[in-house]
This record gives structure tokens, C-alpha cells and sequence, in this order.
């Protein structure tokens, strides 16, 4: 089976898995959809203590499909660039759902956790990395900026002045400074990986399943996303009209330095 994403459960872990390899899982609308349904698929499951997230190939995943914007018509109108908000809610509403689900979320993190695959991985609970792992929200270089709640949640991770270093540069985090602010919960080896994400389900397993999800509702609860989500929709939204993100598109594909106008 080749499909975008792949969902498999293993005993009381249910897996949900990139397989876009061969584009080091850049994630284009049928994927996010896909990653929806998976979500859906995982909380109907019978006997599952947490999700595991992780990627195919030689990374978790190179974020959003640069080249999937010219398809946005099709599923979003011809004038989807003068009214982005409805595919900024529409895909807003996958990562939140990965936020709000009933189940424990932990991203397994290898290769590269780009863009909109560092925006997957910051709706989860916990985060595990493997060593050398390029992390970063480079939206900034293209210019736009993360709006599928990468933004708001790196922020609410690791405070104001972290989240503007790294979002305004586009920088990559570097992994050993992600683990002591918290943002990854461990660092292994590429070979440990699987391992860890399942010691820490067993870890989980001897919670009370519902003492486990109303934990997870009271925290996430304590901090409220909604006024984030929508700051970045409006500034998404007179961005993505901008000649530099013309510029930087072209960049990224061409591997050249943008020419940005400020327009
Ligand atoms: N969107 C669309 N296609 C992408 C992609 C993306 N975000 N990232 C990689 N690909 C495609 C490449 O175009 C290439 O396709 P091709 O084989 O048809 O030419 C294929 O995936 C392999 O990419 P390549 O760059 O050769 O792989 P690599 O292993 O040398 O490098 C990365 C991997 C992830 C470091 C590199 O692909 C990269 O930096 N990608 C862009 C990350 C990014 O800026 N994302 C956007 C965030 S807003």
C-alpha cells in the first residue's frame, strides 16, 4: 500500500505514519486531509493509549508541498489568494484536531521537521528527536510566515523572545537548546527513536486512560490558542498576496538567494 499517510495499531499504540519519501514528505492538501481522517481512524480504535507520528525515509517531514499551491484553486476557489481564510481554517482545523485529541500525541522527529511538519509536530504532547534532527519553522524565508499554529504554539513553548529569534530568522532550532527549553522532551539516537516514543506509551499505560485525557484537557486548557490562530490568519492573509513570497518561492525551488522588495 503507497497511501500518503499510512495508520497501523501495534497492541495500545496507534501509529500514523508520512509515506511521501521520495518528496521527504512535503505535505500537500490530499495529505493533510489523509492526516485528518488518520486522527479520526485513531480515536475510534479500540484499546490505544497514545498516537505516534512519524515519517518515512530519511526525515519526518520537509513541510507544506511548495509546489501545491498552484492546486489550491481546485480545492479552494480561484480566489483563494485574495481570501485566504478559508484555507488557512481548513488547515488550522487538522492541527487542531491533533491538539484535541482525546488520545496522548507524540511525534517522533528524524532528518528534518520543517514549516508545516513543525507545526504537525508542536500540536502534539511530547516530542522526541533523534540527534542531528534540522528543526524549524522557514516560512519567514519564503516570505510568509507560519500560520498553521506554528507561530502561536512555538510561542506558547518556549516564550516571546525564543519564538521571535527563530520565526523572524527562519533558522533552524538547534536540537540540544530544543531539549533543555523543553521543547523536545528527549534526544536519542535515530536508532532509539521507535523505542523511546514506545517507552513512553508503556510509561502512559500505567496512568488511568481518563485521568490521562482530562490532564491533557486542563493544561492545553490553561493556555488559550484561538487569538493566535486567528493573528496569523490575518497577517497569512495579506502576506501570501506579496510579491516576496513570489520571490521566495522561486528561491526555494531554484536553491537561489531571493530578491526580496518589501511589497
Ligand atoms: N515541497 C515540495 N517538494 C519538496 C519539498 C517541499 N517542501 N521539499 C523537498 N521536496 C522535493 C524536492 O523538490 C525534490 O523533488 P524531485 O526529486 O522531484 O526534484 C525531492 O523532494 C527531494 O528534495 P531534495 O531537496 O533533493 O532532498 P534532500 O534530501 O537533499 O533535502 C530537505 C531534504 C528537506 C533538507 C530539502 O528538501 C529542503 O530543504 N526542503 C524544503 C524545506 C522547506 O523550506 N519547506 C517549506 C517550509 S514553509
Amino acid at each position: 500500500m503507497n497511501a500518503l499517510i499510512q495508520t497501523q495499531q501495534r497492541d495500545t499504540i496507534f501509529e500514523i505514519i508520512f509515506n511521501r519519501p521520495d518528496k521527504r514528505n512535503a505535505i500537500n492538501w490530499a495529505m493533510m486531509t489523509a492526516l485528518d481522517a488518520a486522527f479520526d481512524e485513531a480515536e475510534k480504535a479500540v484499546g490505544v493509549r497514545a498516537v505516534i507520528i512519524r515519517g518515512e525515509g530519511t526525515g519526518f517531514s520537509a513541510g507544506i508541498d511548495v509546489t501545491s499551491f498552484i492546486e489550491s484553486s481546485s480545492h479552494f476557489g480561484d480566489n483563494w489568494r485574495e481570501n485566504l481564510f478559508p484555507l488557512t481554517a481548513a488547515y488550522q482545523a487538522v492541527t487542531n484536531k491533533i491538539e484535541r485529541c482525546s488520545l496522548p500525541t507524540i511525534a517522533l522527529l528524524h532528518g528534518y521537521c520543517l514549516g508545516l511538519g513543525f507545526e504537525i509536530a508542536l500540536a502534539c504532547d511530547f516530542r522526541i528527536a533523534a540527534v542531528g534532527t534540522r528543526m524549524g519553522l522557514p516560512e519567514t524565508r519564503l516570505g510568509i510566515i507560519p500560520d498553521v499554529g506554528g507561530t502561536t504554539r512555538l510561542t506558547r513553548l518556549v516564550g516571546a523572545a525564543r519564538s521571535k529569534e527563530y520565526v523572524m530568522t527562519g533558522k533552524n532550532i538547534d536540537f540540544e537548546a530544543a531539549e533543555r527549553w523543553g521543547l523536545l522532551n528527549r534526544v536519542v539516537t535515530v536508532e532509539d527513536l521507535l523505542g523511546a516514543g514506545e517507552a513512553l506509551v508503556a510509561e502512559i499505560a500505567q496512568a488511568a486512560p481518563l485521568a490521562v485525557q482530562y490532564t491533557k484537557r486542563v493544561i492545553d486548557g490553561m493556555i488559550d490558542v484561538e487569538r493566535g490562530l486567528q493573528l496569523e490568519g490575518w497577517a497569512q492573509s495579506i502576506l501570501i498576496r506579496t510579491q516576496d513570497f513570489e520571490a521566495g518561492i522561486e528561491a526555494m525551488l531554484t536553491k537561489q538567494p531571493p530578491q526580496w522588495k518589501g511589497k
